[in-house]
Order: C-alpha cells, then structure tokens, then sequence
C-alpha cells in the first residue's frame, strides 16, 4: 500500500476529483469565503487559529459531498453553501479536538494547531466552530437540516468517546470497531449528504434516504482506508504523522484483522505493543511487518472497497447525471487513497 502501486489508475481518479471541484468551482468559491467569513471575531486567536487550520487545506470532502448531493437533486443554493461550511466546521472542531485528544503532532502537513497555540486554546475554538456551525445551520431556515447535523454532533462525539473507552483493547469485535468509525466518521458524511439533498427542495425529499446510505457507507470505507494509511501510507502524502493510532494504542481494522491471523506469539506482540506503556523501539515496524505479511493490509482494503460498492450502490436509485457520476467517482477515490 503505497503511493506508486497503481499511478494510472490513481491519476485517472485525481481526474474525477479535480473535474468535480471545477463543476463545483462556483459553489466551492463561496464555501472558501464563508469559511474565512464566518470565523471573525474581535478576539484575535479565533480567526489565528482557525485561519490557520482551513488555510492549510483539507481535501473538504463533506463540503463537496453537501454541494454535489444538492445539484444531484435540483441545484445548489445559498442556503446549501452555509450547509457545507456548516458541515466544514464541524469537521474542522473535530479536528481541533481530536488532535489534543489523540496528542498528533502533525495536521494537513504542518503542526498540529495545539501545537502552536497550545490544547486549551484548540479546545475553545473548536467549540467556536462547532457553535458558529449552529449559527450557519439556522440560516439554511431549515429544522429538518437542523436536526440532521445536531443528531450527527451528537453521535460523532459518542464515537470518540466509545473509542476512548475502548483504547488498548486488542480482543475489540469488528463489529465494535465499525460501530466506533460510524459514529466518529460516517456520521457526518452521512449526515452532509443527506442535508445537501434536503437544501436543494422538494426534489431532494425524493433522494435523501438514498443520498444518506451513500454517504455513511463512503464514510465507511473513508475511515477503515485512513486506518490502513496509518500503518502503509507515508506523511508526506497523508499530512500526518504516521504510526499515530498505534503509538496511542487504537484497535483499528488492520490490527484486528493482523491479530486474528497471527501465531500466539504475534497475538502476544499485539497485547503488549498496543499498551502504549509497554511500547518498545522497533515496535511500529513489527506490527507493519505483521499486516503486511498476515494479508492483513490486502483484506481491509477490500473491507473498504466493499463498503465504496455500497455507497454506489446507494446513487442508482437517482437519476442518472453528471453529479451522479461525480459522487460515484468520489467513492473511488476515498479508496484509491491506499494505492
Ligand atoms: C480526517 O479527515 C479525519 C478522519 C475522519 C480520518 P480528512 O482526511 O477528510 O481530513 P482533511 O479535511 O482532508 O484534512
Ligand atoms: C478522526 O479520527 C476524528 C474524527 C472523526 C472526529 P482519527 O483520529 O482516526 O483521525 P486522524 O487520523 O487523526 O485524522
Ligand atoms: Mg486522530
Ligand atoms: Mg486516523
């Protein structure tokens, strides 16, 4: 799993992404603008702060997923671009949070922002984020939108938290495991495309549910992919640190998968190196070596890929069209991130 398995076929995905931000082009302008916009404040350290985490890019993924969800059923409007830089903001609060939470050094290839300003400024901005999000959420004029995103806010913090609880705990079910990434993760994706339906009108009525299933099932196959790039990516490319999750002892899928496979002694490794008290020199190129070599790395992609299946799966009871396309040719790419 690295960078250069597959160029062509990574390029040619890049393509799709790239076609989609210029079809987007317009709408992701006024997305950009409002990000900058709606995070002023006369207290200096917000915008710093802020300015400097959505500056240093991001792929805004759940934005263009918000935006493209509303085309697909009838068209973007002002009311969908407070949507997804509602649903940017979000993201980015987590973000902010989860990097003092997960103490990760490293953020969209710079220092993580409590790095910089320290965790107790990163926490309270983050919370600013997240109420600025409500702000931008009323204007859509929407209940419905509202209740959508409140209830993913809700989940996605109940993920991290079940996630905490479950540290360290490398006999951790597959089945828990992905309970954890659908609430930490899925949940929003689920929830920005669903609501870019919603902002489009009554036509969006007809395709939420299925714009919905598209979305938690790509944020699926986003998360179980980010949690193969831990052990098989490289920093340069995912703009954090490697190794992370299993310094701080996350049971993710490749571990599960890795320890299942292995001999008693290996299980026996997993125990112990995933107890970051008891983690030694050498310990994160053992267990890459071990998810590797147990065809651990291989099965979780195709986990992923099963889950992408499904997110396309979810866009053909839509009307064929170019968005429809657009957002299919996203699911490849959130897996072509591993190749
Ligand atoms: C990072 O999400 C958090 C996860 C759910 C793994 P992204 O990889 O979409 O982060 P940015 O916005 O592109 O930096
Ligand atoms: C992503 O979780 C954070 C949220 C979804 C809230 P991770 O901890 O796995 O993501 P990265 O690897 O830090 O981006
Ligand atoms: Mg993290
Ligand atoms: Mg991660």
């Amino acid at each position: 799993m690295t960078a250069q398995t597959n160029p062509s076929r990574t390029a040619d995905i890049d393509t799709i992404v790239e076609r989609l931000q210029d079809m987007l082009s317009d709408d992701l302008t006024a997305t950009e603008a409002l990000l900058i916009a709606r995070a002023k404040s006369p207290v200096d350290v917000i915008p710093d702060l802020s300015g400097y985490i959505v500056s240093a890019g991001g792929k805004r993924l759940r934005p263009m997923i918000t935006l493209a969800a509303a085309h697909a059923c009838g068209g973007a409007n002002a009311g969908t671009h407070a949507l997804a830089t509602a649903v940017e903001f979000i993201h980015t609060a987590t973000l902010l949070h989860d990097d003092v939470v997960d103490d990760s050094d490293l953020r969209r290839g710079k220092k993580a922002a409590k790095n910089v300003w320290g965790n107790n400024a990163s926490i309270l901005v983050g919370d600013f984020l997240f109420a600025r999000a409500f702000t931008l959420m009323v204007e859509t004029g929407s209940l419905e939108i509202l209740r959508i995103l409140s209830d993913a806010s809700s989940v996605i913090a109940e993920g991290e938290v079940h996630q905490l609880a479950a540290a360290s705990r490398t006999d951790l079910p597959t089945e828990e495991y992905l309970a954890i990434i659908e609430a930490k993760t899925a949940a929003l994706f689920e929830a920005a495309a669903e609501a870019g339906a919603l902002s489009a009108g009554p036509q969006g009525e007809q395709y939420a549910a299925a714009l919905a299933s598209y979305g938690k099932n790509l944020g699926l196959a986003f998360q179980i992919i980010d949690d193969a790039l831990d052990y098989g990516g490289t920093t340069s490319v995912i703009g954090k640190a490697v190794g992370d999750d299993f310094r701080e002892g996350k049971t993710t899928l490749p571990v599960i998968i890795a320890r299942r496979r292995g001999s008693s002694e290996d299980q026996d490794f997993w125990d112990r190196a995933l107890d970051p008290e008891q983690q030694a020199e050498g310990d994160l190129a053992h267990a890459i070596y071990l998810i590797r070599s147990t065809g651990a790395a291989e099965a979780t992609l195709v986990e992923a890929k099963a889950y992408a299946e499904l997110a396309k799966a979810a866009l053909r009871t839509l009307p064929d069209s170019q968005w429809t396309k657009a957002l299919s040719g996203l699911a490849d790419f959130c897996v072509s991130r591993a190749h």
